[in-house]
C-alpha cells in the first residue's frame, strides 16, 4: 500500500499535503519528558529500543502525524566510530573533539554496524507498532547527519555559533580533512542503507550547518559527499526517498538541488513559499517550511504564515514541516491547531 508523504516524495502532489515536522518528538511533550525523566541520560533512552520506539510514536498517537521520525540522534555516527559523546542536560552536546589528524586514528568502523544495533531494533519495533495500531498511511523515516555537519561536531566538539575550528581544519588541511570526509560517507551510507533494510521507507540527511560555508567550501564539502551518499544508497536502494536539507544555505540550496541528487527538498523558514513554488518545486518535491518560531507563537501569524505556505507549495509534490525543529516550550495545542489547518485546506 501507498503512503501520502512516500508518494509525495516521489513527485506526485496529494489532495491534502502530507505532514511531519523536525523533532515532533521532544521536550515540548509532557509524554517525551515523563519518559526521559524515568531514563538516565540521553543517549540510553536512544540505544533503548522499547524506549525509543515508544518516543517515536508519542507525536503519531497525539497528532496523526503522516510521517514518523526515527527517535534517535545525529550524533550516534561518531559514538559508534569511537568518539566519546555525551548530551548533558541543557548544555547540548560534548564529544572529544578531533585535534590532529592523528586523532583519526582513535576512529574505527570495527564496531560501527555492531554500535547501531539497538537502533536498528528501534526500527523493528516502531514498524511493528505503527502496523498493529493501525497507522497504515504513516511512514517511517530514518536519517543522518551530513558528513560536514558531523564534522562540525566531532572537531569544534559541541554546538557553535560558527564551527571555526572546523572550518579552519578544511581550509588549512583540506587533504586531511577529505579522509575524514571519505569515512563519514562510507559510514553513513552503510547507516542508512541499514536503517532501510531495517524498516524505514524515506531517509533524511540534516546538514544543518552547511549554511556556514563560501560556495567553494559547500560544493566540495556539502554537494559532492551528499551525492556520493545519495548514490551509495540507490545502489541497493533505488526507490527510497533521500531528503536534502542545506539549512541556511540561501542561494547555494539551488546548486544543491541540481546536482546532489537528492529526491527531495527540505527548505529553511528563509525560503519564500512563491519563490521556492517556481524555483524549486519545477526541480522537484520540496518540503517545509513554517519557521518554528510562528509554531511557537501560534494564533493568526501561524494561520497567516501557514496559509502562505499551503497556498504556493500545496499544490505540487509537496510535504509539510518546518524549517527547522520543534523549539522546546511549543504548546501542544499549537502542533494540534496546525494539523487541522492543513487537514482542512483545499
Ligand atoms: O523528532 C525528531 O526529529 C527525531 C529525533 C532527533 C533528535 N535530534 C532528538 C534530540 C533528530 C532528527 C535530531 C537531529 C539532530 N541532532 C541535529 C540535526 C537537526 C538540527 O536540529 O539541526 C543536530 C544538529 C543534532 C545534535 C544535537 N542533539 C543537539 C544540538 C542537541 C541539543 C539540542 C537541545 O535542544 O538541547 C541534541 C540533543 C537532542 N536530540 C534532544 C533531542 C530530543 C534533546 C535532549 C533531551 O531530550 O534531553
Amino acid at each position: 500500500m501507498t503512503k501520502t508523504l512516500i508518494d509525495a516524495l516521489k513527485g506526485k502532489p496529494q489532495k491534502t499535503p502530507p505532514v511531519w515536522l523536525m523533532r515532533q518528538a521532544g521536550r515540548y511533550l509532557p509524554e517525551y519528558r515523563d519518559l526521559r525523566a524515568s531514563t538516565g541520560g540521553f543517549l540510553d533512552l536512544v540505544y533503548n529500543p522499547d524506549k525509543a520506539s515508544e518516543v517515536t510514536m508519542q507525536p503519531v498517537r497525539r497528532f496523526g502525524m503522516d510521517g514518523a521520525i526515527l527517535f534517535s540522534d545525529i550524533l550516534v555516527v561518531p559514538h559508534a566510530l569511537g568518539q566519546q559523546v555525551e548530551v548533558l542536560e541543557g548544555e547540548g552536546p560534548k564529544l572529544d573533539p578531533l585535534q590532529t589528524p592523528e586523532d583519526f586514528k582513535r576512529l574505527s568502523q570495527l564496531k560501527f554496524q555492531d554500535h547501531l544495533k539497538p537502533i536498528l531494533e528501534t526500527i523493528r519495533q516502531t514498524k511493528s507498532k505503527l502496523q498493529h495500531e493501525g497507522f497504515d498511511n504513516t511512514a517511517l523515516i530514518g536519517f543522518s547527519g551530513s558528513p560536514w555537519t558531523l564534522a562540525c561536531y566531532m572537531i569544534d566538539g559541541g554546538s557553535s555559533r560558527d564551527f571555526v575550528k572546523t572550518k579552519l581544519w578544511a581550509y588549512n588541511d583540506p587533504n586531511s580533512f577529505a579522509d575524514l570526509m571519505d569515512l563519514l560517507c562510507e559510514a553513513i551510507i552503510q547507516y542508512l542503507n541499514d536503517q532501510i533494510d531495517a524498516g524505514v521507507e524515506a531517509v533524511q540527511l540534516f546538514d544543518s550547518w552547511a549554511g556556514l560555508l563560501d560556495h567553494n567550501m559547500f560544493n566540495r564539502w556539502v554537494i559532492k559527499p551528499t551525492r556520493k551518499i545519495v548514490e551509495g544508497v540507490r545502489e541497493y536502494h533505488p526507490d527510497v526517498p533521500i531528503i536534502g536539507f542545506p539549512r541556511n544555505a540561501g542561494r547555494l540550496a539551488l546548486d544543491y538541488a541540481q546536482s546532489s541528487k537528492v529526491s527531495a527538498l527540505s527548505l529553511d523558514s528563509q525560503t519564500a513559499p512563491k519563490w521556492a513554488a517556481s524555483v524549486y518545486q519545477n526541480l522537484m518535491p520540496v518540503q517545509g517550511n513554517l519557521d518554528p518560531v510562528c509554531l511557537l507563537a501560534g494564533g493568526l501569524a501561524m494561520q497567516s504564515a501557514v496559509e502562505d505556505i499551503l497556498v504556493h507549495l500545496g499544490k505540487g509534490p509537496f510535504v509539510f514541516n518546518l524549517g527547522h525543529g520543534v523549539i522546546k516550550e511549543t504548546p501542544a495545542a499549537h502542533v494540534e491547531e496546525l494539523v487541522a489547518m492543513i487537514r482542512d485546506w483545499k
